[in-house]
């Protein structure tokens, strides 16, 4: 048997898209926040929680959320859960629809194309199940939560 009988890996089932680092994880962390803050329904519930100074703080927590779920990089450790439940009425239907609706454009301005619908596919599962989580929280009926995308 040479070397060239050798059978290469199985190509990776998930394979990077083009152009997408952490680079480019960051300009999406930045340019989104930077819309969310200035936002007239989110900024608010943002700057009432994260103070000021804490602003590098939590970007840098959602850098490491975002490299975690595009490049696999298993940086982020957080249970992104608990913070959303405690928002109350502030994550409710008109909050998650104005977040994808930041989301969704800033995502295919910034990354390449299928980095883009990586993030938003993902951005939209994860909305469905806090929303999910929360309506279950709160007693409600959850099968009348409808999945975006
Ligand atoms: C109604 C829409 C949303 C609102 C108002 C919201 C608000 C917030 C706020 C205020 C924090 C900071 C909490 C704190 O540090 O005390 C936070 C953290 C976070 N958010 Fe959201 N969020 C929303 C949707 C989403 C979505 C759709 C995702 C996922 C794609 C997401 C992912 C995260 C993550 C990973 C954290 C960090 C949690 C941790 O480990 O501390 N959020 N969010």
């Amino acid at each position: 048997m040479t070397a060239t009988d050798i059978p290469s890996p199985p190509a990776s089932q998930d394979p990077r898209p083009e152009g997408l680092d952490e680079a480019a994880v960051h300009r999406l962390v930045h340019t989104f926040y930077a819309r969310v803050q200035k936002d007239a329904l989110l900024g608010p519930i943002f700057g009432g929680r994260i103070a000021e100074d804490a602003w590098p703080v939590h970007l840098a927590k959602m850098c490491d959320f975002w490299s975690s779920v595009l490049l696999k990089s298993g940086r982020y450790e957080g249970r992104p859960l608990p913070p959303h439940l405690a928002l109350g009425s502030d994550a409710g239907e008109p909050q998650f629809a104005r977040w994808l609706a930041l989301f969704r454009p800033t995502a295919l301005e910034v990354l390449p194309p299928d980095a883009a619908q990586q993030a938003i596919a993902h951005a939209e599962r994860m909305a469905y199940s806090f929303r999910l989580a929360i309506g279950f929280h709160k007693g409600e009926d959850t099968t009348r939560i409808i999945p975006y995308g």
